[in-house]
């Protein structure tokens, strides 16, 4: 139990920046020397190093929502496949619910479990939930956004072992769109989720080209996969390169 609990610590501590420096994967530039005629691509642009208005301390992202068909269907894929809880779901009437999903924070103190009333009581507290919207209606046709491409692109998961997880995944028949180490072609679901299918035609071969180049070996590592819906989670390790 022991060698279990040191061992990931072990792991972790060995993949820190400060023994390990990662190399950076686009050449960071300031706009200011991105002359025209002399923009060769790709390059990264740091951030600045503004502090945020006082005014803002405290603020952060609480969750994102997507809507889903089915409500049961999706907290329990959500359950299985990236261990998300369900804090509570809100009936609000015969058509319609909301409900938020969330990682036992308590993991940290190394159980990973808390209580429904826990998770509710933390709700406010708590960074990366996500809440799904169902309104109740068969018959209504919501488009995925791997489908129609709109303003929700994919939600974002980190993971200790990508392929640890696909595996996982793989087992239960959750719908892996590219697995961890394949190549990223810039079609498919993936990219139809990002707008890149729909703009096909107005990208020149040279332009999609370059944005192969850099965001092929970029998501090469990455696995890909599709909620019930169709709704793409991008999963990336832990210990990623760095973009800049
Ligand atoms: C062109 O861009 C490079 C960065 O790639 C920069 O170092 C250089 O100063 C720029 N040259 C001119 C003439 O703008
Ligand atoms: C919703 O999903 C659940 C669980 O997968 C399933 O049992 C149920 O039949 C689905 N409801 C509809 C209306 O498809
Ligand atoms: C870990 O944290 C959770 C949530 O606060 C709590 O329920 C649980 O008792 C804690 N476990 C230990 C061993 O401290
Ligand atoms: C990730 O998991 C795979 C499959 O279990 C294993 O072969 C691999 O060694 C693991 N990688 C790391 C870095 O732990």
């Amino acid at each position: 139990m022991l060698i279990n609990t040191l061992l990931p610590l072990a792991l972790l501590l060995a993949s820190q920046p400060w023994t390990q420096p990662q190399a950076c994967a686009l050449e960071p530039r300031q706009a200011s020397t991105a002359e025209p005629g002399n923009i060769t691509y790709p390059w990264a642009q740091p951030g600045d190093d503004n502090p945020s208005s006082p005014a803002t301390m405290g603020y952060f992202i609480n969750h994102l929502c997507i809507n889903v068909r089915n409500a049961t269907k999706s907290i329990d894929w959500y359950n299985r496949a990236f261990g998300l809880r369900l804090i509570f779901t809100a009936h609000i009437s015969e058509h319609f619910s909301i409900s938020y999903l969330g990682h036992a924070h308590g993991g940290r103190n190394g159980t990973g479990y808390q209580t429904s009333l826990e998770l509710n009581r933390e709700k406010n507290n708590a960074a990366g939930l996500i809440e799904l919207l169902h309104l109740d209606f068969p018959e209504w046709d919501l488009p995925s956004g791997s489908k129609v491409p709109n303003t929700f692109s994919h939600i974002g998961m980190v993971v200790p072992n990508v392929t640890d997880t696909q595996i996982r995944l793989e087992a239960m028949g959750a719908n892996i769109i590219k697995g961890a180490g394949e190549p990223f072609t810039g079609e498919g679901p993936f990219a139809a989720a990002s707008g890149f299918t729909s703009l096909r035609d107005q990208i020149s071969p040279e332009e999609k080209e370059t944005i192969l180049a850099t965001l092929g070996p970029l998501n090469k590592p990455l696995l890909i996969v599709a909620d019930p819906d169709g709704t793409i989670i991008e999963v990336q390790n832990q210990e990623g390169s760095q973009v800049v």
